[in-house]
């Protein structure tokens, strides 16, 4: 059974994972993650991770806010929750590869288990996909594999489906394309716009990325299953 409380909403939107071999045993792990979250934009997912984290799953912290951009309104919100946040503007930086050593240096430093990407716009490179091997989850607005990289809820639109939502994933050097942790369905309605719907499918984002950090740590045996 999944170790935290099950999130399966009465419609079956939310499709839980199924448990898998070894995530009870978590040898050597510390009972607190330290998570960072990268983000670019609005910081909604990172501010739904961090009260998550306050309520109890995932079991541990946001410990850091890294951001790209200075006006990011993500910034206000981690004043506003007391979460420590810094800036890495990517424009000071001459490579993607640059801005991925900066990256670890700074998630070394503060000794971080597991980075969450919510809302970064920025492609990562294998420098930080293996720092981070397994530990690196990202939240993408479709139900993956339809619908890669930017305006996934214009491309659902435009495609006429009637499920659209969102998956959260590991992250792998093909975009959008890591391991599948959780996903969430929504329905597409029939006045919807890409703001509505993709309003509809960020509440459910806000479910499920917590879910996935959650089950990311488990795996790698970074923390046991919550009783
Ligand atoms: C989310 O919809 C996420 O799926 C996408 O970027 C958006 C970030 O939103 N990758 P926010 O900054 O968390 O509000």
């Amino acid at each position: 059974m999944p170790a935290f409380p099950d999130p399966s909403h009465p419609d079956c939107s939310v499709q839980w994972p199924l448990p898998q071999p070894g995530a009870a045993a978590a040898a050597g792990h510390r009972n607190e993650l330290r998570l960072a979250v990268m983000a670019s934009g609005s910081g909604s997912n990172f501010e739904a991770l961090v009260r998550a984290c306050r309520a109890g799953c995932p079991r541990g912290a946001v410990a850091l806010l890294v951001v790209n951009n200075p006006g990011c309104a993500a910034i206000a919100r981690a004043e506003r929750l007391g979460v420590p946040w810094q800036m890495l503007d990517h424009r000071g930086h001459g490579s993607r590869e640059d801005l991925d050593r900066a990256l670890i240096d700074l998630f070394q430093r503060q000794e971080i288990d597991l980075v969450v990407m919510a809302g970064w716009m920025r492609v990562v490179t294998p420098v930080l996909i293996g720092a981070f091997p397994g530990r690196l989850v990202n939240i993408h607005p479709s139900l993956l594999p339809s619908f890669r990289g930017m305006h996934a809820a214009a491309q659902a639109l435009e495609a006429g489906v009637t499920l659209a939502g969102c998956t959260a994933h590991l992250v792998t050097e093909e975009v959008d394309a890591g391991q599948i942790l959780v996903q969430a369905a929504v329905p597409v309605l029939v006045d919807d716009d890409v703001n509505s719907l993709s309003q509809r499918i960020q509440q459910q984002e806000h479910r499920i990325l917590p879910l996935a950090v959650q089950l990311a740590a488990e795996r790698l045996g970074l923390t046991v299953p919550q009783g």
